[in-house]
Formats: structure tokens, C-alpha cells, sequence
């Protein structure tokens, strides 16, 4: 089969696409899966550069989000049949067993769930990983209502998926992007307020919590003066002290990501008034039965707002580093690699 071989931890440049791979073997309790889309996570490059808690064996194929069709069931298979479309929900391919960058994949039946109805193939790819991380971040502090959310990152995968459950949930939701030239992608899928997070000026918020900054000036007329309940926060780095700054009282910081690097000191005394908690996010966390019953209420939310995965482009599998150059930059929803030659659903090459 064909598949993108990671032969090195030296990052992007160890990966190879290799047309002479042995396809994988089916256990009795395994499903072999052909590969339609694969969706690119920050967490593939991590990996490849040893900069993810987990090291494969080499070679090792990338990708923890894809979706297919059904090849061939092992004989312990019930849940599954040949011909079945499946997406793949949350295990461990791409992470510690062989992922979707490549034309087949076997993985426990479990792993496996319908696409659902509605849905075209790259959006099916695109969806598990974002959406769940993204329902953990939401959830972990219990229930909010009619809270505010602010998401950091909201372009990118993580973001948009947060700001899809979060409107669900019935939150409204501030954004943070760079520049405004996705204002109106991000206004039509239900952003209420959308801020430039360079306004924060750290610098200055190092110094001193009593200049009010632009950023914290915006936030806190939207709010009331209230502040801000839930962050969903996928960069980190100097704008931490910021968020911190804006919560409401007892509101919950979820770090998810560290896009913009480590977040230099703060005083902790920051957190001691409101209560502000701050907890972590990890996705591996969600699995199985969890992955499962978060996938359902998920799709609920989904469905109550009429709102999908949004896919920002497909790049063909030849063009892999390409796509995750693309990545890096910052899409608006995912990037999506198509692994078959035909599509059921999707005959377009990008979009
Ligand atoms: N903890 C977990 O379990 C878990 C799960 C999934 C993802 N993650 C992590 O969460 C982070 C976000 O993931 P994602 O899939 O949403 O990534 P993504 O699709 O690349 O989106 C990130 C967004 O953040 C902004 N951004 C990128 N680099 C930035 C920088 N250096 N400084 C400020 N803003 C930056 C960009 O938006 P603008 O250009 O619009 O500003 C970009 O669209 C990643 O670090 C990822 O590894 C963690």
C-alpha cells in the first residue's frame, strides 16, 4: 500500500512516501479500513519531532484523524461489515500504533464509529479529534449557563469546533484572531465578538493590571464588567496573563495548546480573588465508552445549531508537506489530506 513512512524524529523532513508497504494484518477483533481522507493535526508534527509524550517505533505512519470504508472484519467482528463508512473516533493510531496517512489502517472495532448522516467524507475526517478536545475544554469545569466563552486560536481547528459547541451550549463567544481577514468566515459561524489577541499588549500587562489594555477594555464591555467564564486556550505563551485578567469570578481556564510558547511568570496572587481555576485539556483522556458518549452529545450539539465541520482545504497525499505548511500558517477549520483515488462523496481536489 501506499503510505507516508515517518523514518526519523528529525521533524516533516523524515517523512517519505513509500508505495511498497505491506498491509496491515487483521486480529479477530480488528478491522481493516481503506483510507478516504486523512485530517492533519499540530500534534502529527509534534510527534515527528519528538516534541509529543510518545514515541513509536520506527517507521511509524502519522495521522489520528481519517475515515473510509470497511475492507475486511476480523472473525470476532459484530459492530462492523464489509462496505460499512466509518470515521475514526479516538485510539491509538498516528500515536503509538500506525495512523490514516497512508491507504489502509486496521484499528479495534470500537475506534470506529457511522458517519453521520449529512456529513460529505472530509468533514467526517475532519471532525473527531477537534470536537472532542474541544467538548473536554467546555465541560471540565461543570455545568455553565449562559456563560461567556472566550477561545483562543478560534481559526483553527480546535477553535472552530469549540465555537460550534460552545454557541450550542448556549454560551456567547469572544474569538481571538490575528488581523481580520477571518472576521467574516468566523462571524457566520456564530463568533459574537471577534479581537485582535496583539491588542493585549503583554508587555505592558506584565507591568501593571491597573493600564487597561485594548483588549481588556473590549472584553470587558461585552461582558458587563462580568468577565470572562470559560477560555478555551490553544496558544498560551505571553497572553496568558491577559486571559487571566479578564475571567469572571470562578471561571475556568482549559489549556489545550502552547502555539504561542511558554507562558512567562505571573503572579499568582491572579488567581486567588476570583478563584480562577486553570486545568489542562488532553484528548487521550476520551476513550472508548468516554469518546463514545462525548461523540453523541456532541453530534446533538451539532445538530441543534445546524452546524458541520468546516474543512478549509484538501490537499491530494502527494502533497503532504504542503498541507502542513498550510497548517502552520493558520487555516480557518482543518486541512484534509485525500488518501483514495475516488471520493463517494467529494470529487474535488481543494477547495
Ligand atoms: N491537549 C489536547 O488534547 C489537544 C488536542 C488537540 C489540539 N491540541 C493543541 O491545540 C493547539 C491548537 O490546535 P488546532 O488543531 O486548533 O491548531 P490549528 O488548526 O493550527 O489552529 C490554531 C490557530 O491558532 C492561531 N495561531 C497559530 N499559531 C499561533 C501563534 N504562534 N500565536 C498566536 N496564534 C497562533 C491561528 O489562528 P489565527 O491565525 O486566526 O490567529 C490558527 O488558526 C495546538 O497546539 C494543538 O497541538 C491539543
Amino acid at each position: 500500500m501506499k503510505a507516508w513512512l515517518l523514518e526519523g524524529f528529525d521533524g516533516l523532513s523524515s517523512l517519505r512516501l513509500a508505495s511498497d508497504v505491506a498491509r496491515p494484518e487483521v486480529a479477530s477483533d480488528q478491522v481493516l479500513v481503506r483510507i478516504r481522507y486523512a485530517a492533519l493535526n499540530p500534534a502529527d508534527r509534534f510527534l515527528s519531532e519528538k516534541m509529543y509524550p510518545a514515541t513509536p517505533p520506527l517507521p511509524h505512519i502519522l495521522g489520528r484523524d481519517g475515515c473510509g470504508v470497511i475492507e475486511e472484519v476480523g472473525r470476532e467482528v459484530t459492530a462492523w461489515k464489509v462496505g460499512d463508512r466509518v470515521t475514526l473516533l479516538r485510539g491509538e493510531a498516528g500515536v503509538q500504533r500506525w495512523g490514516t496517512l497512508a491507504e489502509f489502517l486496521v484499528v479495534p472495532q470500537e475506534v470506529l464509529v457511522p458517519i453521520p448522516d449529512g456529513w460529505d467524507d472530509p468533514q467526517a475526517a475532519a471532525a473527531p479529534l477537534v470536537y472532542l478536545t474541544a467538548h473536554q475544554a467546555l465541560t471540565q469545569w461543570g455545568p455553565v449557563e449562559d456563560g461567556v466563552v472566550l477561545i483562543t486560536g478560534v481559526s483553527g481547528g480546535v477553535g472552530m469546533a469549540a465555537l460550534h459547541l460552545a454557541k450550542a451550549m448556549g454560551h456567547r463567544v469572544i474569538g481571538l484572531t490575528r488581523g481580520t481577514a477571518k472576521h467574516e468566515k468566523l462571524l457566520e459561524q456564530g463568533a459574537d465578538l471577534l479581537l485582535d489577541p496583539t491588542d493585549a499588549d503583554p508587555g505592558r500587562d506584565q507591568d501593571s493590571d491597573r493600564i487597561p489594555t485594548p483588549l481588556k477594555q473590549q472584553i470587558k464591555a461585552f461582558t458587563e464588567k462580568k468577565g470572562v467564564n470559560i477560555v478555551v486556550d490553544n496558544i498560551g505563551g505571553e497572553l496568558f496573563s491577559t486571559l487571566l485578567d479578564v475571567m469572571a469570578n470562578k471561571g475556568g481556564i482549559s489549556t489545550i495548546g502552547a502555539l504561542g510558547g511558554p507562558v512567562p511568570s505571573f503572579n499568582t496572587a491572579k488567581l486567588i480573588f476570583k478563584r480562577t481555576k486553570i486545568g489542562g485539556v488532553y484528548v487521550n483522556d476520551y476513550y472508548g465508552h468516554r469518546a463514545r458518549s462525548a461523540w453523541t452529545e456532541i453530534l446533538a450539539l451539532l445538530t441543534k445549531v445546524g452546524k458541520k465541520p468546516v474543512v478549509d482545504s484538501i490537499f491530494p497525499m502527494g502533497e503532504l508537506l504542503d498541507a502542513f505548511a498550510h497548517l502552520a500558517q493558520g487555516p480557518i477549520g482543518k486541512v484534509v489530506i485525500k488518501i483514495a483515488e475516488q471520493s463517494l462523496c467529494n470529487p474535488s481536489a481543494r477547495r
